[in-house]
């Protein structure tokens, strides 16, 4: 009787690990840190619901670059202080969106990932 039960207690154990092994990797897929960042996806959104109010083509409202396309948004990032102007604080000289509110820590941190990792479109 009591050698049934150890070996029941036994298989129980690693039935339990079992278990938990696959609902660990089952975690791991759902964090994926491979996700690449593309224009069309993450990117586009931001911009166009906080910039091309302004940065329309051509630009309104005096904003000298338009902000419409993967090629404007890529060649602004690499020529003017975009990456900057967005993460200062609102109210302060040069801030973007001009006028409006910082746009989400988040947001911004995907920009500057997606410039990081060489602007996929
Ligand atoms: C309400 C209108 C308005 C909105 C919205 C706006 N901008 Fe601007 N932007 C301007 C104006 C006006 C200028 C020119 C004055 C200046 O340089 O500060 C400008 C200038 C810029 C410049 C400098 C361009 C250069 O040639 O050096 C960048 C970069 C920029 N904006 C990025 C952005 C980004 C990114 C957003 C969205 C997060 C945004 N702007 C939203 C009005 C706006």
């Amino acid at each position: 009787m009591k050698i049934t039960q150890f070996i029941f207690t036994i298989m129980a154990t690693f039935l339990i690990l079992s278990c938990t092994n696959a609902s660990e990797s089952d975690l791991i897929e759902q964090v994926d840190p491979e996700i690449i960042i593309t224009y069309t996806e993450q990117i586009k959104p931001i911009f166009d619901s906080n910039c091309v109010a302004c940065h329309s083509n051509p630009a309104i409202n005096g904003a000298g670059v338009p902000l419409t396309t993967f090629g404007e948004v890529k060649s602004s990032i690499e020529n003017t202080d975009l990456i900057d102007r967005i993460n200062r604080q609102s109210g302060e000289g040069g801030f973007m969106p001009l006028g409006g509110s910082r746009i989400p820590q988040a947001s911004i941190d995907l920009i500057m990932q997606w410039e990081s990792e060489g602007f996929a479109e």
